[in-house]
Parts: C-alpha cells; sequence; structure tokens
C-alpha cells in the first residue's frame, strides 16, 4: 500500500529493547541536535528484554579475566563463534554495563555495596549481573525507558515495520509502517531517514512454545530478507533447557525458570529422584545449554515422560522469595510451591544465535542499514548463545553502531525511490500451523524426513495466495513464514549436529565440512 503519511528522522530505530533503546541514547548523546526516531511495535517497554531474568555477563570479578569470558563464550558456540566479535564483547563489556547503570539501570548489590554476581550455564566464573533477584530485564527496559522519555528522542508506538526504503544507489534511506491509533500518523506510513537501525529482536513465536513474547514475529529478518540483506545461521535457535511445563500441548509464551536458579544450586532430576547431569558433563547442571537440553530430552524420551523435574527445594522459602521472587511467584501462580516439590521443566525455543549478518560496526550487507540485539548475527552466539551474553551483546554493538553512524558525519536523509512491490500476505489463520510445524518438524530435535515435511507444509499448505486484508496479524504471519522458511532450509542443508542444531540423522559434529556458515538472500528465484 502507498504511504499515507511521511516522517522525517537522521536515524530510525526499528525496536524498542535494550539493543534499540541504547543506538537511539548512545546516537542522541553523540549528536545532540540531531533527530532520532524510535518506531516499536506495541509500546516502548515490551518486546524481550523486559524478560530476561537471569542478568548480563561481565568480567567484573578482579580474579575474572576477559579471555576467560572469551573461552567460555567460544566453547559454548562450538567453533562459529566470530573471534574478534567475541573480543569485543567481552573487552567492551565492562564499560558498556558502567553505562547502563550512568543512564539509570540499578543492579544487586551485596551488604558492602559490591555487585553481586552469579554464574550460569557455561561459565566458568561468577560473572552475572542481576537486579531484582530475577527481574533483571525488567529494571534495564524500565532504566532505558525513562531515560528515552527524559531525552528528546522522539517515540512511535504501536508501528509494525513493513519493509526497507531505498534510494537509486541501493542505500537504505527509511522504512514503511503500518501504525494503528497514532493520530495522524495512523495507517501505512514512511519514515525518510539517514540511517536505519534494526533491533526488532527475535523469532521465537515461530514455534508453538516459547519464550518469548507474541511481539517476536522475526519482522527483522523478514524484512531484511525482502531488502536483499544477507542472513546468517537462521538453524541455529536455542532452546531454553528448564521452562516451567504447563501441561500437554501448552503453546504461546511459557514461564522461564532462569538457569540461575541451577546456578545457585538446584539440581535437575527424572522422575526416580536421580540427578542425570553430573554423567552428562563435567559441569553438570551448569553445562552448556544445548547440552543441558539435549540431556532432558534425552531422559523424556528414555522414560517416556513429557518433562523432567528441577529441584530447588533446599533453598527454603526466604531464600525462592528474596532471590528468585518472580519465579517463586509465576511457579505459585501455576499451583507449585518451589519450596514443598521440584518444578515440572521442559525445554521450549528461547533465542536466535543467527540472524541479520553484520560487522564489527553492526553493518549489514545493505548499505547504511544496521543490525543490533537479537535480529543480528555479530558472530559472538556461534552455534549456540553463551547464557546472560545477549543483553551484553545489544548494549556492547548498540554502542559501537552509534558511534559508526556518527563518525561518517550526520547521514543525509535522501530520497528513497520507490516503496518495495508489496508481496502477497499470508492469512492470518495459517500462525498456528506454522508454529506447530515448525515444533514438530524443526524443532530442538530434526532430521532428513521431519524437516522435508515442515518444508512440503510450508510450502503447499500455507504459501497459497489468498486475498487477506493488510493488517497486522497477515502481516506478522506472512513473516513468520519467511522466516520459518528459511529456517526449516537451512536446517535440512546443515548436515550434522552443532550446538543448537541437533539432527538426529547426523548426530556428530562435521568439523570437516561443516566448520562454516549459511548464508542466505532471497533472490526473485527464491533462497
Ligand atoms: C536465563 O535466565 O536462564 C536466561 C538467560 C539467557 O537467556 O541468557
Amino acid at each position: 500500500p502507498a504511504p499515507g503519511w511521511v516522517a522525517e528522522a537522521d536515524v530510525v530505530v526499528v525496536g524498542s529493547g535494550i539493543a534499540g533503546l541504547t543506538v537511539a541514547l548512545r546516537y542522541a548523546e553523540l549528536d545532540p541536535t540531531a533527530k532520532v526516531l524510535v518506531v516499536t511495535k506495541d509500546v516502548l517497554s515490551s518486546g524481550s528484554t523486559r524478560w530476561a531474568q537471569g542478568g548480563i555477563a561481565a568480567v567484573l570479578d578482579p580474579d575474572d579475566t576477559p579471555e576467560e569470558h572469551l573461552n567460555d563464550t567460544l566453547l559454548a558456540g562450538v567453533g562459529l563463534c566470530d573471534v574478534r566479535a567475541v573480543r569485543t564483547l567481552v573487552t567492551e563489556g565492562p564499560d558498556a554495563l558502567r553505562r547502563l547503570m550512568a543512564r539509570g539501570a540499578r543492579f544487586d548489590r551485596t551488604d558492602g555495596g559490591r555487585l553481586q554476581l552469579t554464574r550460569e550455564g557455561g561459565h566458568r566464573r561468577d560473572r552475572i549481573v542481576h537486579a531484582g533477584g530475577d527481574a533483571t530485564g525488567a529494571e534495564v527496559q524500565r532504566a532505558l525507558v525513562e531515560a528515552v522519555r527524559a531525552s528528546a528522542i522522539e517515540v512511535v508506538e504501536h508501528a509494525l515495520v513493513l519493509d526497507l526504503l531505498k534510494d537509486a544507489e541501493g542505500r537504505a534511506r527509511g522504512v514503511t509502517l503500518h501504525v494503528m491509533g497514532e493520530g495522524a500518523r495512523d495507517g501505512v506510513g514512511a519514515v525518510h531517514a539517514g540511517a536505519v537501525v534494526l533491533a526488532t529482536g527475535g523469532m521465537g513465536q515461530v514455534y508453538s512454545a516459547t519464550t518469548n513474547p507474541v511481539v517476536s514475529t522475526g519482522d527483522g529478518v523478514a524484512l531484511a530478507l525482502r531488502a536483499g540483506a544477507v542472513v546468517r545461521d537462521l538453524e541455529f535457535v536455542q532452546f531454553h533447557p528448564t521452562v516451567l511445563w504447563l501441561g500437554e500441548g501448552s503453546t504461546g509464551q511459557q514461564p522461564l525458570i532462569s538457569e540461575a536458579v541451577r546456578g545457585e544450586g538446584a539440581i535437575l532430576v527424572d522422575h526416580d529422584g536421580t540427578a542425570f547431569m553430573r554423567d552428562v558433563h563435567e559441569l553438570a547442571d551448569l553445562a552448556p545449554r544445548d547440552v543441558v537440553a539435549k540431556a532432558i530430552m534425552r531422559r523424556m524420551r528414555e522414560s517416556g515422560r513429557d518433562h523432567m523435574l528441577l529441584d530447588g527445594r533446599h533453598f527454603g522459602e526466604e531464600r525462592w522469595r528474596s532471590r528468585f521472587p518472580t519465579i517463586y511467584a509465576v511457579c505459585r501462580e501455576h499451583g507449585i510451591d518451589p519450596v514443598h516439590q521440584p518444578i515440572p521443566v521442559a525445554p521450549a525455543a528461547h533465542y536466535a544465535s543467527g540472524g541479520v549478518r553484520t560487522d564489527l560496526r553492526g553493518r549489514t550487507s545493505v548499505e547504511g542499514l544496521y543490525a543490533c540485539g537479537e535480529v543480528a548475527c555479530t558472530g559472538v552466539h556461534g552455534a549456540n548463545r553463551l547464557a546472560s551474553n545477549s543483553l551484553l551483546e545489544g548494549l556492547v554493538f548498540a554502542e559501537r553502531i552509534a558511534a559508526d553512524i556518527h563518525a561518517a558525519g550526520r547521514p543525509e536523509r535522501g530520497e528513497p525511490v520507490a516503496s518495495p512491490a508489496p508481496g502477497g500476505l499470508v492469512d492470518p489463520r495459517a500462525r498456528t500451523r506454522i508454529q506447530a510445524h515448525m515444533s514438530s518438524g524443526a524443532g530442538v530435535l530434526r532430521a532428513r524426513d521431519s524437516l522435508a515435511g515442515t518444508a512440503r507444509a510450508l510450502r503447499d499448505a500455507l504459501w497459497t495466495p489468498v486475498r487477506v486484508a493488510p493488517c497486522t496479524e497477515s502481516w506478522e504471519t506472512t513473516n513468520l513464514l519467511t522466516v520459518a522458511t528459511v529456517l526449516a532450509a537451512a536446517a535440512a542443508a546443515r548436515l550434522e549436529t552443532r550446538g543448537s542444531h541437533w539432527r538426529e540423522d547426523h548426530p556428530e559434529r562435521d568439523d570437516d565440512e561443516w566448520l562454516g556458515h549459511l548464508d542466505v538472500t532471497l533472490t526473485e528465484e527464491g533462497l
């Protein structure tokens, strides 16, 4: 549809989690008279950041070193991390965290006033800062939203991003949006801008059960694909090992039981009470996430159960309430008392380690288009993200993007040449079918036949051009189908098991053939 309104900005940031708001705040600091516009699909405080529990990993303990954080990250990423990106993350992380604190975020401290540090899976040191016990993301989001509200940054809420606008040279010059109920800027419109930053978060809603909120529908990756940008390693979807099991067939956003619960001493047990992680990995319950998720799935299969148990009864009520107030409350809401019974848990989709490929300055393969946070693939996560590295990645690379845009001088706004041709939209009623096919065929366990079945289902049954009204639901469903199709194709192509990509028919890691990345671009001919 043709834009009904046009707004102008020097920099437009799409998304309002830790990545998007940090880019906006940093750029506004560097160029205080620039017009920075943040557009966000729901309200400023929605999105994945506020759901983060565990915390932010950073080297703050005098006995810890960036080299150790680097080694833990590389080990979790199983050979596919970009070492330069990880080095950037671990060396610039502590300062980026301090700047977040300077922007107003308050983290838990010891009685002596030092930051409390805890441990999570794959970390060999205590290096996770947290807030409100297990409400780190909520505190980070609160602080950043307040800082944005107190600044000159302009915000448009209820604005679903549609497509990238480019100039005659192919440089990004803005985005089209669908805005609901924001006064003069209602309906389909356009923002013309000198630089575009995608910070739209993840795509967990591509599966039936996920820790991600309903807004995580892969909009940024789908936009980037339509814009011809390179997307990397979509097959590496991390399944969080311990998500509260709500019963057979439960779908949608599922409550997370943070790794920090295991970091503080809770133990995974099967239905006979056997602590099964001890025989699996030297770090036992604190092994990297893919190792724990696979061990749980194996135990579930062997025992014919649909969940395992996480035993933290020994914490006692006082510790549950003070250290994990969010998790304690959510368990009680679902009729589980973690003081007196083990918590039923199962893995669910949690984090996209792949995404829109960027360099160390957050630049994508399309000039003027940047990507930051979960939507991006900077190279820090490889085949499996280390716990609590994601908020850190958002912080570090957001600062780099703001600096990169600023270093070249204020970007010229330019004139977009034409809006992308509107493609067919997918019937929103297909959403649950896409999710079901992805979970059954391309989920935590995959094999050639299951992936082929999913690909067929996505292609034949769902990619039928039906006349549907352009609305948020149909655009979201179209985006879900786009990213699902690429994800399933990448998972079918990678004939090995590595990190969070678990092929039952290729159970071994294959460094001779597969120590590399899968880059995808969408052309008129297809993938
Ligand atoms: C958790 O608290 O277990 C989640 C942390 C993360 O995904 O990094």
